[in-house]
């Protein structure tokens, strides 16, 4: 099979390509590294540096291909509210290049990495029939992705399959940048001798997954049956409390510091998990890690790449309740 995975230089992309790759597939990885980095970049694949918004480059590099993981996009949910101009651009402008060329050049398959976001504030566990309700810009340009794979593959007589994953963390992850990802912000916030933030009272709950256990079930959607024209949460049962991660990853840090706390940010959804049997039915899904020996692994990894520089993006385009730590770029 000849597989094209967009953003196969970030963290989720690129341990899926490698998940291809020893599977045996002709893969393509095409990312324009404004979050990924050739260190992830496995020599097997063949790696493009491009910008998936480039809609005459994305038509070249989807000839001949027969399924399309597209993973490329900027998911700093908090940030969207305050850059929902770019942000938008980037998670939206791609998903409607690779879909005119998926049609054009009649791709098998098409999967997309959505997310949980798209439920929004509902009763936990989000399970995959609740009608979707996004609470930020973050989530709404999911879920207008999700409805144009959908319409375009039902018009277009092509398969897709839509996973939504949640807070998924492991070796890898961009852990210099500010606006995303709790875990890896508290890892490089205390390996540049700084306490870990924690945003509102840390009672808000995430079920965090570990990528070694996600990523053979986004591997899997490009190939089962079973999983065809699906709709499919991705990530762990494990629910957890803010203030309990931030104590896993001090004590595997070995770090005494205690975290400080902020105001929350607005519209941060206060718990989120999402139910599991759907993925373990159609994707084989199941969770081997738990969060601490997750946490375990990720750690070991980020103390051999060390601290961080942090690294800003996208600028703030409201600064109006934005997050102190943020508009003075205090991480
Ligand atoms: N990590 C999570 O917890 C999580 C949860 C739910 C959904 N997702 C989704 O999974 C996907 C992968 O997330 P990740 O955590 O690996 O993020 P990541 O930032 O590590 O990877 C995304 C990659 O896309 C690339 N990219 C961004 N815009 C691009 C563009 N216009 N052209 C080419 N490349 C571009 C970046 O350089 C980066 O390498 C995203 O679609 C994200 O929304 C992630």
């Amino acid at each position: 099979m000849k597989i094209l995975v967009t953003g196969g230089a970030g963290f989720m992309g690129s341990w899926l390509v490698d998940e291809l790759l020893k599977r045996g597939h002709d893969v393509t990885s095409v990312d324009d590294l404004s979050g990924g980095f050739m260190r992830n970049v496995s020599p097997k694949c063949k790696f493009i540096k491009m910008d998936v918004r480039n809609k005459k480059g994305v038509d070249k590099i989807v000839k001949g291909v027969d399924i399309i993981f597209h993973l490329a996009a900027y998911a700093a949910e908090g940030q969207s509210v305050f850059s929902p101009i770019e942000i938008n651009d980037i998670n939206i402008t791609p998903m409607n290049n690779l879909l005119v060329a998926a049609v054009n050049n009649n791709v098998k398959r098409f999967v997309f990495t959505s997310s949980m976001a798209v439920y929004g504030d509902q009763k936990t566990p989000f399970d995959e029939s609740m009608i979707p309700k996004p609470e930020d810009p973050y989530g709404i340009s999911k879920y207008y992705c999700e409805m144009m794979l959908k319409t375009f593959a039902e018009t277009f007589d092509f398969e897709f399959v839509v996973i939504r994953p949640h807070n998924v963390y492991g070796p890898r992850q961009n852990i210099a940048d500010p606006f995303r990802n709790v875990l890896g912000i508290w890892i490089n916030r205390i390996m540049n001798n700084k306490p870990p933030i924690i945003y509102g009272d840390g009672h808000q709950t995430r079920a965090f997954s570990f990528i070694e256990d996600v990523t053979p079930a986004i591997a899997n959607a490009g190939f089962y049956d079973k999983c065809v024209n699906q709709v499919i949460n991705v990530g762990s049962e494990e629910v957890t409390s803010i203030n309990d991660a931030c104590k896993i990853v001090l004590e595997s840090m070995g770090s005494d510091f205690e975290p400080i706390y902020e105001p929350a940010r607005p519209r941060e959804v206060k718990h989120a998990f999402c139910t599991i049997e759907k993925s373990q039915k159609l994707l084989d899904y199941k969770t081997k890690n738990n969060l601490k020996k997750g946490v375990k692994k990720m750690v070991e990894w980020a103390k051999e790449i060390g601290p961080q520089k942090p690294s800003y993006r996208i600028p703030l385009e409201i600064t109006k309740k934005a997050p102190k730590v943020w508009v003075q770029k205090l991480m």
